[in-house]
């Protein structure tokens, strides 16, 4: 197979670990005989600064020409007190768009090797094994009106929270297709007991819900989820749920996992012009500027993000399941960054990418 792959490392870590990440996709093809073309794109604050824009219309236009992205993180502190609208992570919102992924499959499970990493006790987390579903192309990320009006007392911040059913079916049922495949166990997250949005949302829950008899559905209240979470995780197969609350229970998730560098993602859904899939992978992670530059972030979220796009958007699943047991082999002998809190001396973001290729 030939693999046209588009890299957004962006800012910060994300140029590190996407390294790293294109080093195993290069490793794994090789080793599979596949043939990869990588082209590289600017997004966020790097996009800011070479171009004026968060994402430029050549990176939207790179992205639709590749058959998926792979991207870093995107966000730098000296844009902290900057609108919304002019800030890096405007270019992200902005790519998910574009390519209209509107579902981000975050999974979570702990690895047997990273039990001791979670601050949770392990006979909680042991055997954690779940996927979030965030839809990512709507919600309150996008809805209009916004903005900051009016002055002294009266000023206002107003953002608008808003799902259409097709919106909400399209993403319910890929997590129905999910849990489907899995353990056949979907949670549908809301907060309906105070939100219409919520309200229309866990109504079109049930009526796809129909088109899969063989799936179990359950309905959770978004605040009693973040506590399920963490008192019982084993609980759930796949979760589904709006965007913000999904970007919040996924750094939850990260607990879990033992740290935020290990969770991958992948955002699917989106059709190009020619009726291909498209697909965009990133580590759930962001940019970590304090750490930024120093080769000790954790490159595995970014590594399986590698798995998943090759899973999702080439249905390579012997290739994906190559780079998962590499990543695990790597965990089984130790060979981890510093947020993993290894026995010995910590590995390098490097030397973890070269684990990962040795393993392979
Ligand atoms: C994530 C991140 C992004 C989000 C930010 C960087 C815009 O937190 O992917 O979870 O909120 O979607
Ligand atoms: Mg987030």
């Amino acid at each position: 197979m030939h693999l046209k792959i588009l890299t957004l490392p962006g800012d910060g870590i994300g140029v590190e670990v996407t390294r790293e990440a294109v080093r195993v996709l290069e490793a794994v093809c090789a080793k599979f005989g596949h043939t990869v073309k990588l082209t590289e794109g600017l997004l966020g604050g790097i996009a800011i600064h070479k171009t004026g824009e968060p994402m430029p219309p050549e990176t939207a236009r790179l992205a639709l020409d590749a058959d998926a992205t792979l991207m870093g993180a995107v966000g730098l502190p000296e844009f902290d007190n900057v609108p919304p609208s002019q800030r890096p992570e405007k270019g992200l919102l902005g790519i998910r768009k574009t390519l209209g992924v509107f579902a981000n499959l975050r999974p979570v499970r702990t690895y047997k090797a990273l039990i001791d990493s979670s601050p949770l006790k392990n006979h909680l987390v042991e055997g954690t094994d779940l996927i979030i579903v965030r839809e990512l192309n709507g919600g309150i990320y996008y809805g209009t009106p916004r903005g900051i009006s009016g002055e002294g007392a009266d000023e206002r911040g107003t953002n608008t929270m808003t799902y259409t059913r097709s919106e909400i079916a399209r993403v319910c049922r890929t997590a129905f297709n999910l849990a489907r495949a899995r353990r056949k166990k979907l949670t549908s997250v809301d907060k309906s007991n105070v939100l219409e949005t919520s309200q229309l949302w866990r109504r079109v829950a049930v009526e796809v819900a129909a088109e899969f008899p063989d799936v179990e559905l359950e309905h959770i209240l978004v605040d009693n989820c973040a506590m399920q979470l963490v008192l019982n995780p084993r609980r759930f197969d796949v979760l589904v749920m709006e965007n913000m609350f999904g970007d919040i229970l996924s750094d939850e998730g990260a607990v879990l996992a033992g740290s935020i560098g290990m969770l991958p993602s992948a955002s699917i859904g989106g059709k190009l012009p020619s009726g291909a899939w498209v697909g965009l992978y990133e580590p759930v992670h962001g940019s970590a500027p304090d750490i930024a530059g120093q080769n000790k972030a954790n490159p595995l979220g970014a590594i399986g993000s590698v798995a998943a796009m090759l899973e999702y958007s080439f249905g390579l699943l012997k290739e994906a399941a190559a780079v998962n047991h590499a990543i695990e082999a790597v965990l089984d002998q130790g060979k981890v960054t510093a947020d993993l809190k290894p026995k010995g001396k910590p590995l390098t973001t490097e030397q973890v990418g070269q684990a990962v290729c040795e393993a392979l």
